[in-house]
């Protein structure tokens, strides 16, 4: 029985520590060309390697980050289990990050990042955190530990997902209904849903049209989500007053972009949130303990649903 770690090989040594230390029976690999591929159970990578025919007895395909888009699951035989990576690190720089958009865009710094270049020293209203309303697209374990993080600092607190969920100090919505009432009441709205057929394209001149005049948006989805042209549109109008962006369609973005230079956008090179190796080596051993234990791994993916 062999763990398979296809990915850099930095974060592979660190990953073959905490194995050494915490799973010494289960022999740990980077290079495929050393192993039996039949002895090969777990395989964690990026994207589904072109050989993976070759591992008859693979049992689980781990991704190595929180998303799963990149996977063709019409590759990955329907046996496999596939697993999202949720592991400690990736869920409180995800928390950090988030926290520090909401702030940023709730206290200007667009603007005065502007003003600043402009040699312009000029105070902007401020309203208070109770009356800004930060909605969350996807309530999943990252949705969740965001809106915790932001709990202390006052803000009202609302999440939509496409089913109903309960979480405390949350105004919770879901459904199509549920959308348009939570998106018409966010001051703040911050994108982290999983890239699937049905969020392509989710952030869009329509649903722009139905947030509250002045409202921002975060997004810290996946590239394809957004419709960027739409995004400029409904900056320059004045109806939507700023964004803070870590993910686009393409990743880099070709130089002369608009999102590079505007003035309204802080945009990050996808760096929201990164897998933290040591916490996913112990993560990905606890689920293979729990997988051996009949239970489903945590973060397993549901091919339906596509996350
Ligand atoms: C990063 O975006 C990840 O999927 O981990």
């Amino acid at each position: 029985m062999t763990f398979l770690f296809n990915s850099d090989a930095q974060r592979g040594a660190i990953f073959a520590d905490v194995f050494a230390r915490q799973f010494p029976e289960l022999p740990f690999a980077m290079d495929p060309a050393t192993v039996d591929p039949d002895a090969v159970r777990y395989l964690i990578t990026w994207t589904v390697p072109q050989d993976l025919s070759r591992y008859r007895n693979l049992e689980i395909l781990f991704s190595i980050g929180a998303g799963v888009d990149q996977f063709r699951f019409d590759a990955v035989p329907a046996k496999l289990k596939i697993v999202r990576m949720i592991e400690e690190g990736i869920v409180r720089m995800m928390q950090e990050y988030v926290t520090l958009a909401v702030l940023a865009l709730h206290r200007n710094l667009p603007t005065y990042l502007s003003q600043q270049r402009a040699g312009q020293w000029r105070d902007i209203p401020q309203p208070q955190a109770a009356s800004r309303r930060i909605g969350v697209l996807g309530l999943g374990q990252l949705g969740q530990a965001v809106l915790d993080r932001l709990k202390p600092f006052g803000f009202p607190l609302a999440g939509w997902s496409r089913s109903p969920r309960q979480i405390e100090g949350v105004a919770c919505h879901h459904g199509e209904l549920g959308l348009e009432q939570m998106v018409a009441t966010s001051d703040i709205l911050v994108c982290l849903l999983p890239l699937t057929e049905e969020t392509r394209g989710f952030l869009n001149a329509g649903l722009f049209a139905k947030l509250p005049e002045g409202a921002a948006l975060i997004h810290t989805g996946r590239g394809p989500q957004l419709d960027q042209e739409a995004l400029v549109a409904a900056l320059d109008s004045g109806h939507l007053s700023s964004a803070m962006i870590d993910v686009t369609q393409p990743e880099p973005l070709p130089a002369g972009h608009p999102f590079w230079s505007h003035p309204k956008i802080i945009l990050t090179p996808h760096i929201a949130s990164v897998t933290q190796p040591a916490s996913a080596a112990r993560a990905v051993i606890d689920n293979i303990r729990r997988h051996r234990a009949g239970l489903d791994p945590i973060g397993l993916v549901d091919r339906s649903r596509g996350y």
